[in-house]
């Protein structure tokens, strides 16, 4: 497509004597896309029926004169207040029964009739007006869908809805009641009608009818989104539509989502939001846009990239020199075809005040706009040799919405996350610079030599088949504890013991656990001493099974913590707690080597080496996370691309190298 960077701009929110300075300003840098329109809601539709796009017209017309393309964002994540006075069964109500104002955005209900109607209506018209336009290239539909619902909405309508998904599932209420055993506590429903959405209780919360409410949110959004999306496909057949997704965030199933889209966007922000834990941490910005990667197994575009201080009411530190420009290249050395800043100037009312942007209040470029204009400058042409090229991992990460969701509502110690354990997985793959996928759970695991799916909580016969001949033709499969334990609808499984039908595979059985609260095990790997974390299954292994760690204090001293099984052509691992880092980094070290995966390259401690091939080329990105001089090493038939002296890294550098294969 030959589009590489842009921005997401707002120019109702400036003066119109402005916005030919800001196209200018945006060509020298090296900009060619902008995102518009995305909260414009009141200034397109003003009044009800009564549409007004001429603003938008000019806008897109000044900057496609600047040789500047633009993505049409459908204003649907900021209904106006005519439409919420007038019609206020359009507010979303909260978990507690209340009904969420306006004044922010997405105060919504999707699936309110009105409110479908009137974005059935603005994005007709839209999609109508912008057809022919020949400096639109895109839509991108809402904002960030799943963002602001989070225990939104539990309206009539969507009680309503709740209940007719449920019918389509179960066909009977006796199915339903049976899938959630709602015998316990005289839960049973004599008529799908009768069936409430999970508002607050008085105590508890039956865990069957959670994961199902869960899972019909995400569809809800998948079905929001896709009426957008055939609205626009119908008028707009030579339009690409994409998303704006976050991550991990998992409102929404994002495999899903993915399948109405041409390709998925992400949101990166790599300061974090304000002052949390992640920022700029390399292994969970990576493991980010490895995921986001995943969702579609397609390159992907940055839609929101950090530009400067992120900050509502309060802010966090200042991207140090050169690190806008690494985390911008980071996110193409993942995948990304193409980097779209957050935003053009950091606005002057409203909400985000302190979210800056590459511009500062004044307007004048400074060092923000000044660093990324030559990163730009430099990098633009390669990523236009790259453009098409992904990763190749050998290492997939099974990552799954149900098992985390079933995890969120029973997380049995309080200190176990799906998600985290994810990252931690994968941290000992990126600190050995292993490319890793994440694959979803009907994905393709014929790809890997090595495949880790931690947490395989709820289990069905097609999954432990995938897994018995994913192992028999010759893969390595790690399974952990609490895998098998429930069946597809959050019940526990009472036939076998742990892991089910799975034992096979491990060549092992769990008689027995222990909730670790407030304690760690300590457990021993290859003579070395180390921790278990959260959990441990006691574990009794079966003929032929190999013990490759054993715990060494507690009741269980002496028992099996990781086993190892030869089945068919390839062998499954099985680990039976959350192990620390240290013991994490080891077991995976022994497990790549066991499989011959190996690693692009060696580097110091902070840097991230990370590749992208296609046909017969292959770049290898090097990548400096820390403010201090680092150096890496690759292959020596890599040739430097970008950068200065290949091998030593500046603080904050990154480095790109090419080579035939
Ligand atoms: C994103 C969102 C943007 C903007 C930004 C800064 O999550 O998509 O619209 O709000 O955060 O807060």
């Amino acid at each position: 497509m030959g589009i590489h960077f842009g921005v997401d701009y707002y120019p109702e929110h400036w003066q119109r004597d402005r916005w030919e300075t800001d196209a200018e300003l945006m060509k020298e840098m090296g900009l060619t896309v902008v995102r518009m329109a995305e909260f414009s809601w009141h200034k397109l539709e003003p009044q009800e029926g009564k549409y007004d796009f001429a603003w938008l017209d000019d806008a897109i017309d000044l900057l496609g004169r600047y040789g500047i393309r633009t993505i049409v964002g459908t204003p649907t994540a900021a209904p106006p207040a005519w439409m919420a006075n007038r019609y206020p069964e359009i507010l979303p109500v909260d978990r507690e029964g209340r009904i969420r104002g306006f004044g922010g955005r997405h105060h919504d209900c999707q699936s309110n009739a009105v409110y479908r109607g009137f974005v059935r209506k603005i994005v007709t018209a839209m999609a109508v007006h912008y057809k022919d336009n020949p400096n639109v290239i895109g839509w991108q539909p809402d904002n960030e869908l799943g963002n602001s619902h989070h225990d939104l909405c539990m309206c009539e309508s969507c009680r309503k809805n709740f209940q007719g998904w449920l019918e389509k599932k179960y066909g009977t209420v006796d199915r339903l009641n049976e899938a959630w055993g709602n015998a316990f506590w005289s839960q049973e429903y004599n008529e799908f009608s009768e069936v409430f959405t999970p508002r607050i209780t008085v105590t508890g919360e039956n865990p069957s009818a959670m994961l199902d409410w869960k899972c019909f949110c995400s569809d809800l959004i998948v079905d929001f989104m896709k009426e957008q999306t055939d609205i626009i496909r119908k008028h707009c057949p030579n339009h690409f539509i994409t998303h704006n997704y976050m991550g991990f965030a998992d409102k929404v199933d994002y495999y899903d989502l993915g399948k109405e889209l041409d390709f998925v966007s992400h949101d990166q922000y790599p300061g974090g939001f304000f002052a949390d834990e992640s920022h700029g941490r390399g292994d969970i910005l990576a493991s980010t846009l490895d995921v986001v990667r995943s969702y579609k197994n397609k390159n992907f575009w940055i839609m929101e990239q950090q530009s400067g201080i992120t900050g509502w009411e309060v802010m966090g530190r200042a991207p140090a020199p050169g690190q806008l420009s690494l985390w911008s290249l980071q996110s193409v050395a993942h995948g990304a075809d193409a980097v779209v800043y957050f935003r053009w100037r950091v606005c002057a009312m409203g909400t985000e005040q302190y979210w800056h942007g590459i511009l500062p209040h004044s307007g004048n470029p400074g060092r923000r706009y000044y660093e990324l204009k030559e990163m730009i400058r430099k990098a633009a042409p390669l990523m236009e040799k790259m453009e098409g090229s992904m990763p190749a991992p050998e290492v997939g990460i099974v990552y799954s919405f149900r098992q985390n969701y079933a995890l969120q509502i029973q997380p049995q110690n309080p200190n176990m996350s799906y998600t985290e354990q994810i990252q931690e997985y994968y941290r000992a793959f990126y600190d050995r610079q292993i490319p890793v996928d994440f694959v979803p759970d009907d994905g393709d695991f014929g790809k890997y030599k090595l495949l880790v799916a931690p947490l395989q909580y709820l289990m069905n016969s097609e999954l432990e088949e995938r897994y018995f001949r994913y192992v028999k033709n010759g893969g390595h499969l790690v399974l952990t504890m609490r895998t098998g334990v429930k069946d597809e609808t959050n019940i526990c499984m009472t036939d076998r013991e742990l892991p089910g039908r799975l034992s096979e595979l491990t060549g092992s059985e769990v008689l027995d656990y222990d909730c670790l609260r407030d304690a760690r095990v300590s457990a021993v790997f290859q003579n070395e001493s180390h921790t278990a974390r959260n959990w441990c299954d006691i574990i009794t292994v079966k003929e032929g099974a190999e013990v490759l760690a054993v715990y060494a204090s507690e009741f269980y001293a002496g028992e099996p913590c990781v086993t190892k099984n030869e089945y068919g052509q390839g062998c499954c691992y099985y680990i039976g707690t959350e192990p620390d880092e240290a013991f994490m980094a080891a077991l995976v070290r022994y497990m790549t080597d066991a499989a011959g995966i190996a690693a692009l390259g060696n580097a110091d401690e902070g840097v991230e080496l990370a590749a992208r091939e296609k046909a017969d080329r292959r770049w290898i990105f090097a990548l400096n996370h820390t403010d201090m001089e680092k150096t890496y090493s690759v292959d020596s038939s890599y040739r430097l691309v970008y950068g200065e002296e290949a091998g030593k890294l500046n603080g904050y550098e990154v480095q790109i190298l090419e080579r035939k294969i």
